[in-house]
């Protein structure tokens, strides 16, 4: 365990050694948890384990401690021992201790003298084994937290839908007003495809303005991009790298996110804290994993995604879905975290699904949303009441949640029919054939919308025309353009990197690809084997070796270099969207971390090629080939990245660049010498055409000045067009990602 302290050794180890044992006794106690929720009995055990460490091991860690501030009493709050962080298990409360560093949802700690408020997470009374683990954390809350009030008013969003032949306009949200303030929970409900994340997505700031109407506002004021750092944003389709661990996910996150302020070891152990709270460790070392890829269930990977955004302790936090595919009582935790979080100040907005009871009276505010209109909104606990005054009540005991969504869904079944529904029905049945004694959903949505219209709306809008109680100047401070980043450019460079190498290392040794370059190798030694340029033929053969080595490194990279943007584009927007890094740093890290192992195939290649053909035996002229092999690498990359990037679309991509590579191929001055002028330019974009020259100059510009009636040059106007468009084709690739749409057309 690193204490943070040099000094520290002695009393360090004796705390090591503890921290061990734990680890030891956790990994062997943590077997006997079968369930999801393994923090249940298991964070129990954690907790009375740690506690026994903590007091044994205040004495030895106290005098590290930089802040007195932190009670002892507080110390035994669960946090990961920082070795665990790496090395992924131990877990010890006297590490927390002894950095007097803590973190929880409702804010986070840092050794600040100015700690400004400390309470005891609420223990409510359900679940309270599962708690007796996760609501021991204290929660201090160092940073002041940012109110934001959010207002929605007559929003309105229509799509238009392209037919064969004509197009029509599809109303997906038919204005919707409503509020969330700091200390809320506002739940959207509404049968699927009602129009939550749509909604949801206008919160977010995620939206063009077409067909859009109605007014969204923080503070009063409408939404501007300084807004991303202060919204947490958890999406309904979970993007994470597969390759990752859940530890190692949430580390970087960390690392990348959290304020400048923060020490690395802060940051740490803040996703520490937040694996803690979100009963994930059990599987913190385990991958996250994908389509192809087995790894942590659906749950857990959406637990890691809520880890994510909460992480960095935003004023707003909107989540779609959180709790689909994760079993009651693990949906309930998350629903109280959630609940917590708003009470600390923050403004929570979150769309659910199947909510059961005990989840819906977690709710402080409501919207019901039935095919983009607003059947309620409200007070979650007055939403009964409002529509047993308005003639729907239910007729037998039923969860309120499902009554809403019969509701929202037209389905009046155990519902009392109001007498006004009745008489419509009674029209509708004298008008149709078909008698039915319930009425259609039609009917029921078009009553409610109704309904609500003249019940409620006007009373809620004049509440949302009231201003914010807020100073103007804290209202304003939303729009300051204040954009801190977590880290340096350089230190950014370097963790997207080594996360990039992380995700990648599964790929980077595949024996497929060196068993292709190797193969190939031999096969082309084989053919030109001892190939003698004083034969007349044998010139003309070696020459042709030549140039299939400038089209073969020519082609390979342009191909595996399209996939890296479009593969990588929903992560890029998400990150981006919450401004994680700069954009330069992430380019430079994702093109340059494969690099060396771009460079080792082309090496190995020449080794096989160079010396079973028989070329130049001179390390000058050896060494020459490889760099220049290693140029048309690196010219073809760029081409490779920049279609991809201006495309972000494989087929397009794959398609265009095979067309590319082509041309690039038959203009390379192997096939074709005495070119027609007005296309002879083409030949000098062809990297394939500056290799081959450069190749051909370093075998034979000794021995002869001229091969094939073409004179061999200096070699400096090829040198510099191939690092032009190294440095050129790069500059396209960024300027392209940089103008990438960051979401969809909602
Ligand atoms: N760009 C679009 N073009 C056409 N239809 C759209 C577009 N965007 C949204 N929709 C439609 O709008 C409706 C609302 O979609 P939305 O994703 O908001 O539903 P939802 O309430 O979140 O559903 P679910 O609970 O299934 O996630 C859906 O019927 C969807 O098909
Ligand atoms: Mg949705």
């Amino acid at each position: 365990m690193d204490l943070g302290t040099s000094s520290s050794s002695s009393s360090s180890g004796l705390v090591k050694a503890k921290s061990e044992t734990l680890a030891e006794a956790l990994k062997s106690s943590s077997l006997d948890f079968s369930n999801d929720d393994g923090s249940s009995h298991g964070s129990k055990q954690h907790v009375m384990m740690a506690r026994t460490l903590s007091s044994s091991s205040h004495s030895s860690s106290s005098k590290y401690r930089r802040n007195t501030h932190i009670r002892k009493a507080k110390s035994a709050h669960p946090a990961l021992d920082l070795a665990g962080l790496t090395g992924g298990a131990a877990l010890s409360r006297a590490s927390s201790a002894s950095h007097g560093i803590s973190f929880s949802f409702t804010g986070f700690t840092v050794p600040h003298e100015e700690i400004i408020a400390s309470e005891r997470c609420s223990n409510e009374d359900f679940l309270e084994d599962i708690e007796a683990a996760t609501s021991s954390v204290v929660k201090f809350q160092a940073e002041p937290t940012f109110p934001i009030y959010l207002k929605f008013i007559d929003i309105t969003y229509k799509v238009t839908t392209k037919g064969m032949t004509s197009s029509s306009e599809k109303s997906i949200l038919n204005g919707i007003s409503g509020s969330a303030y700091p200390g809320e929970l506002l739940a959207l409900m509404g049968p699927s495809g009602s129009g939550k994340t749509t909604l949801l997505n206008f919160f977010g700031g995620r939206f063009n303005q077409q067909n859009v109407s109605g007014l969204v506002s923080y503070n009063d004021k409408p939404y501007s991009k300084h807004l991303k750092t202060r919204i947490g944003f958890v999406t309904q389709e979970d993007v994470l790298f597969p390759h990752l661990t859940v530890i190692e996910t949430l580390t970087y996150t960390a690392r990348l996110r959290l304020p400048k302020t923060l020490t690395k070891q802060e940051k740490e152990q803040r996703a520490v804290s937040v694996i803690q709270e979100l009963g994930l460790e059990r599987c913190q070392g385990t991958m996250i994993g994908g389509s192809f890829v087995r790894g942590v269930s659906g749950g857990e990977r959406k637990r890691v995604s809520i880890g994510n955004e909460i992480m960095t302790n935003p004023s707003l936090l909107l989540l779609d879905e959180p709790t689909s595919s994760l079993d009651s009582t693990t949906a309930l935790k998350i629903v109280q975290m959630l609940q917590s979080i708003a009470k600390a100040g923050k403004t929570v907005v979150t769309t659910i699904h199947q909510p059961s009871s005990r989840l819906f009276h977690r709710f402080d505010k409501l919207v019901v949303l039935s095919r983009g209109s607003l059947l309620y909104f409200g007070k979650a606990s007055d939403a009964m009441s409002y529509f047993s005054s308005i003639g729907c009540s239910p007729l037998l005991a039923m969860n309120p949640a499902e009554f809403l969504l019969d509701l929202a869904n037209g389905n009046m079944n155990d519902i009392s029919i109001p007498s006004a529904l009745k008489k419509k029905m009674k029209m509708e049945n004298s008008c149709s054939e078909i008698r039915s004694s319930k009425p259609t959903p039609t009917i029921v949505y078009e009553y409610l919308e109704e309904a609500y219209k003249t019940q409620i709306s006007v009373v809620e809008k004049k509440k949302l025309m009231a201003p914010v109680p807020l100073e103007e100047e804290v209202k304003l401070m939303i729009t300051c353009p204040k954009r801190e980043w977590g880290l340096s450019w350089w230190e950014q460079y370097c963790l997207l990197s080594l996360r990039g190498i992380k995700e990648r290392r599964h790929d980077y040794f595949s024996w497929l690809r060196v068993t292709q370059v190797l193969s190939t190798a031999i096969i082309l030694g084989l053919l030109w084997w001892q190939s003698d340029i004083h034969h007349p033929k044998g010139l003309q053969d070696q020459v042709g070796l030549l140039f299939f080595i400038a089209v073969f490194w020519g082609f390979f990279p342009v191909f595996t270099a399209i996939f890296t943007f479009p593969q990588e584009r929903a992560m890029l927007s998400k990150e981006r969207e919450s401004n994680m890094y700069r954009l330069s740093a992430y380019f430079v890290a994702r093109t340059t971390s494969d690099l060396p192992l771009d460079l080792i195939l082309p090496v190995l290649f020449l080794v096989v090629v160079y010396f079973m053909a028989g070329l130049r035996l001179s390390a000058e002229s050896f060494f020459l080939s490889v760099l220049t092999v290693f140029l048309c690498i690196v010219a073809a990359q760029g081409l490779g990245l920049a279609i991809g990037a201006s495309l972000m679309d494989l087929k397009k991509a794959t398609t265009l660049a095979s067309v590319t590579v082509m041309t690039f191929m038959l203009a390379g001055g192997y096939f074709v010498k005495k070119v027609p002028v007005f296309i002879a330019w083409i030949r000098f974009m062809s990297f394939n055409y500056h290799t081959y020259k450069l190749l051909v100059k370093v075998q034979y510009q000794e021995i002869m000045e001229n091969v094939n009636g073409e004179e061999i040059e200096s070699g400096i106007k090829e040198v510099s067009a191939l690092v032009a468009m190294i440095i050129g084709y790069r500059l396209l690739a960024y300027l392209s990602l940089r103008r990438m749409k960051l979401h969809s057309s909602t």
